[in-house]
């Protein structure tokens, strides 16, 4: 049984401490946040302690979520990592590519269980997906239109500052670059758009153009810019030397394939995010490698960082990765 802290007792506190209470190789521990009564209010939601230093849940855990902005991070993975705890880090990995680089090092030196949430990765629709890709039956892909938009979150101020949360890049659109990266190998260079450098943020959307080193271009959307009352939605076409599929997540989640005629295709439902915690608790438990490793994280940083840099120069970053 893994003993499971949580550090942030907030959005993506909840979601995960909701995920870590219904697996059978897990049991929570507690939380930890620098607002005690965040803390308390998830604990008497779904039990375990109210823990008053972040030192005294590392102590009773085995393993530490890091539900808290990315510039929060250093000083408890600093810790986690001296204290070989395994860490499970919310996507972006950090804020700024020299902490990325500090981590880089620091895990260089330890072996130490590290997982990132790029839970894009066992959303249905995407896991089928690459499901589909890696089966062939997509042939070689040449075009990818991807668009996850909606308002900016209400929850917590914090995203609305671009020297916290990145803007809409950093921390939506990431989503859709780690995956297309993922899935699609080497990028040979990145182009955005964006409106992230205004003082106000509230209406931040992109769009970053990816071209692989394989050929394929990708169009991702990110965007906060929708009015409240909008639903958030995600979707993507994807294009292939065989096949084109499609889907649309306000559409009943059916995926469309127009090989031999129109298919409808159902992934099975699945909570994402419960599947991506499980899948690295039993990593974690049988000492294997982690599904989502610390570099894929730094790689997917570092990518959505370039798409900030050409969106404020305005010009294309070729050789994106070499
Ligand atoms: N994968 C997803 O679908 C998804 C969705 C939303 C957010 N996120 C990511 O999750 C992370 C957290 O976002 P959130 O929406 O949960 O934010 P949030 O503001 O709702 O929660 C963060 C919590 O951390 C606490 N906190 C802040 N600094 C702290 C510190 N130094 N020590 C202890 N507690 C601290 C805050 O008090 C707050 O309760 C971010 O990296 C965000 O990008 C991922």
């Amino acid at each position: 049984m893994l003993r499971v802290g949580i550090v942030g007792a907030g959005f993506m506190g909840t979601t995960h401490a909701a995920s870590i209470v219904e697996l059978d190789n897990a049991k929570l521990v507690g939380f930890y946040d620098l607002i005690t009564e965040k803390s308390e209010k998830l604990s008497k939601r779904f039990g375990g302690k109210v823990f008053k230093t972040a030192d005294e849940l590392f102590k009773e855990s085995d393993v530490v979520v890091l539900a808290i902005p990315p510039t929060e991070r250093k000083e408890y993975y600093e810790r986690l990592i001296e204290l070989e705890k395994a860490i499970f880090a919310e996507k972006p990995v950090f804020r700024n590519l020299e902490d990325a680089i500090w981590l880089e090092e620091k895990l260089s030196k330890k072996t130490v269980p590290f997982m990132v949430g790029h839970v894009v990765r066992y959303f249905p629709e995407f896991f089928k997906l690459k499901e589909e890709y890696l089966k062939g039956t997509l042939g070689e892909i040449s075009m990818i239109r991807s668009a996850r938009v909606g308002s900016i979150p209400q929850w917590a101020d914090w995203f609305r500052k671009f020297s916290l949360s990145g803007g809409v890049i950093l921390d939506l659109a990431i989503h859709d670059i780690d995956f297309w990266a993922w899935m699609l190998g080497p990028v040979d260079s990145i182009r955005a758009v964006s409106n992230s450098f205004s003082e106000n943020i509230e209406t931040d959307h992109c769009i970053v153009v990816m071209k692989f080193k394989n050929g394929a271009v990708a169009h991702i959307e990110g965007g906060w810019s929708y009015p409240t009352a909008a639903p958030f939605k995600y979707s993507y076409e994807v294009v292939g030397t065989k096949n084109t599929i499609s889907f649309d997540s306000l559409k009943n989640h059916t995926i469309v394939s127009y090989r031999d005629g129109i298919k409808l295709l159902h992934p099975t439902f699945i909570n994402p995010y419960k599947m991506m915690m499980k899948d690295f608790l039993n990593a974690v438990e049988e000492e294997r490698p982690v599904p989502i490793k610390p570099e894929d994280g730094i790689r997917s940083l570092k990518l959505a960082l370039k798409a900030i840099e050409s969106a404020k120069s305005g010009e294309t970053i070729s050789n994106v990765e070499g």
